[in-house]
């Protein structure tokens, strides 16, 4: 294997990203990071990590991860950072992750998908979303060119007043995204389906009485919210009015298996 991608994904557009780029580069083989070990890179020539911009930064679980990966010095390293229009650091702090231990982020890309932020609203209207869908493919042929060549390429960053306001953000709740699920309750659509617990990466849901309960290790990537399909979830006051979103292409087995450390 030449090229192995590491994804993380709450609501499908890292993983159809991924799986996009897998497809153009030919080579490749998409791995979750939930459940791999330490030695997962292996002997690969190239590594990427594909994964959600959350809260103007990298999500914790990402950065746990690359800095347990085992990588060789000269290992061309690459990242997809997944968002919603607001990249700000997060690929100059992956960047800056991987210089401390000696190695380069050679091509660093944000690529904008629709948003998945309930708490600030539903999911946007069709025609947006397919209009973000086209722009991503777009960009992704010519990312895939420049990464099947092993070239260097940008470190892509938002606008300065972005890394300056909003990284202090990042550093200011970091320690808090644990327990946002206090936000998180379950109405009476509920069916006991059990969805919500299975796709949790975090094992984070446990079921009592037929009900979703949720035990305070949340990593925020709202897959329960957005996968349940009664929409019976919510969070705070105002998402009872909102349509949920996960991408089009992606499959709830897909996201099972990301949850059991299986490939997608
Ligand atoms: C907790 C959280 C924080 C987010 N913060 C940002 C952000 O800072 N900037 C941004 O552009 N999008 C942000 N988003 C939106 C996601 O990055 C975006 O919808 C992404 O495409 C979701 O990818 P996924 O489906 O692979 O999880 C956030 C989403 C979540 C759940
Ligand atoms: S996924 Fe939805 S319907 Fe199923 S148990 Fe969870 S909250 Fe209830
Ligand atoms: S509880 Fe929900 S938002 Fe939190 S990690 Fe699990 S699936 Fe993601």
């Amino acid at each position: 294997m030449k090229t192995i991608i590491f994804y993380y994904t709450g609501t499908g557009n890292s993983l159809w990203s991924a799986r996009l780029l897998a497809a153009r580069l030919g080579d490749a083989v998409l791995r979750p990071m939930k459940g791999a070990d330490a030695l997962a890179a292996g002997e690969a020539e190239a590594v990427g990590f594909v994964f959600p911009v959350h809260v103007w930064g990298v999500p914790q679980p990402v950065v746990a991860f690359v800095d347990r990966l085992a990588l060789r010095p000269g290992t061309y390293l690459f990242a997809l950072a997944v968002n919603a229009g607001q990249v700000s650091r997060t690929l100059l702090q992956l960047q800056e992750m991987l210089a401390r231990r000696g190695l380069t982020l050679a091509a660093g890309y944000d690529i904008v998908l629709p948003s998945n932020y309930i708490p600030w609203g539903g999911a946007a209207p069709a025609e947006k979303q397919q209009e973000r869908f086209a722009g991503a493919r777009a960009k992704l042929q010519a990312v895939a060119a420049v990464i099947a060549d092993r070239e260097p390429g940008p470190v892509e960053k938002g606008p300065l007043w972005q890394r300056i306001v909003f990284s202090a953000i990042y550093r200011m709740t970091g320690k808090q995204v644990h327990r946002m699920d206090r936000s998180f309750w379950c109405d009476d659509k509920c069916n006991s389906c059990e969805i919500c617990a299975r796709v949790c990466p975090a094992g984070n849901i446990e079921m009592k009485k037929g009900r979703p309960a949720w035990k305070h290790e949340c990593e925020q990537c709202l897959a329960c919210i957005q996968w349940c399909p009664r929409q019976a979830i919510q969070f705070g006051k105002k998402t009872p009015a909102y349509e949920r979103y996960h991408h089009p292409e992606i499959a709830l087995n897909d996201m099972l298996a990301q949850a059991g450390g299986r490939s997608a």
